[in-house]
């Protein structure tokens, strides 16, 4: 698969939420007549929902994106998961403004010919940043669809030059543990650890991610860096990202050590394998409104086409 490119990037290139938004609040007014007015005013005093923070360039790549309409930089920015922040889903939004984003190194090392240390600035820059729109679906059963910005992760490491060994890609979040009040309280092995096969981390949809929205990302989203694997669970998707070490032997996560009964290192979304304490079978659409009917999921998160010859041959049930 590859993709050219005309233009440089213009503004008009990138999802304006204000679009999304007006959109979504016609369909939302028309679907709810007797409720417009609360949802309107609402919506309407939220002033502070437009995206916010350094401003980021990036094309659209139509090829790797969905056409369900984006949550809007509300929901994505005040509803997340950020455990080093606290439990709560309001606690990133919080607490994590007070993480220290300079000076920011990232290391690519292990089983690589050429280790790697680079500048935040380096690693935005390293290749062309992309807008790809994405669903993102929790392992809580809530799923939101987020115009991301970033380049496939493939890019870093094909610069790191991977040896014969490296079949596993270990991602380490960054702690900072006197801004973080989940890291005081230890409720993970700290630092927060992922893992990917190598084949998994090289493709095309793996996204090395800086932004959302046309802005570089804010704190609790995971600021400066992260990466987002689409068709696996959103716990796989770390945060802040400080280390990506290539090695031979699959990672112990820090998921699998604390409930491995309950998450797997493959963790592809799968609505025919449940959670050992609920379904996985449909997902709650953030913003989709008190009274929307819960959506079915689909066997890696819609991108089974893309994906699932990953894992030919393999018991999903057991590899889950
Ligand atoms: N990364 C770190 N370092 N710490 C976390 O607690 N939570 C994960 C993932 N990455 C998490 C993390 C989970 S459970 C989800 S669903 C996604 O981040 C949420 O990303 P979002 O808040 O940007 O939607």
């Amino acid at each position: 698969m590859h993709h050219t490119w005309k233009t440089d990037t213009r503004p008009s290139d990138i999802t304006p939420e204000a679009v999304w938004r007006e959109r979504r609040r016609f369909l939302r007014q028309a679907a709810l007549a007797p409720l417009a007015l609360g949802v309107m005013s609402r919506a309407g005093a939220a002033s502070n929902d437009a995206p916010s923070g350094p401003v980021l360039a990036a094309r659209k790549n139509a090829r790797w994106s969905v056409d369900d309409p984006p949550n809007s930089w509300r929901d994505i920015t005040t509803y997340n998961n950020f455990y080093e922040f606290g439990t709560g889903k309001g606690d990133p939004a919080r607490y994590a403004d007070k993480l220290r984003l300079t000076p920011w190194t990232v290391r690519v090392d292990g089983a690589v010919r050429r280790p790697l240390t680079l500048d935040i600035d380096a690693l935005r820059k390293l290749a062309p940043q992309e807008e790809r729109i994405y669903r993102l679906r929790c392992v809580e059963a809530w799923s939101m669809v987020i115009p991301w910005i970033g380049y496939p992760l493939a890019q870093l490491l094909k610069q790191a030059e991977p040896t014969e060994d490296a079949r596993y890609a270990v991602f380490t979040s960054v702690v900072q543990a006197d801004v973080m009040p989940g890291v005081q309280e230890g409720i993970l092995d700290w630092p927060y650890v992922e893992g990917l096969r190598l084949d998994e981390a090289m493709h095309p949809l793996t996204l090395l991610t800086f932004g959302l929205y046309g802005h570089e990302l804010p704190a609790q989203d995971g600021a400066p860096m992260r990466v987002i694997i689409p068709w696996k669970y959103g716990f796989k998707s770390g945060k802040s990202l400080v280390r990506i070490h290539l090695q031979a032997t699959q990672p112990t996560t820090s998921w699998m050590r604390a409930a491995p009964q309950e998450y797997g290192f493959y963790a592809n979304v799968n609505p025919a394998v449940p959670h050992p304490r609920w379904s996985q079978a449909t997902e709650r659409r953030i913003g989709s409104g008190f009274f929307a009917a819960r959506i079915p999921t689909l066997p890696f998160n819609g991108y089974a086409q893309d994906v699932a010859g990953l894992y030919q041959g393999m018991d999903l049930v057991r590899n889950f």
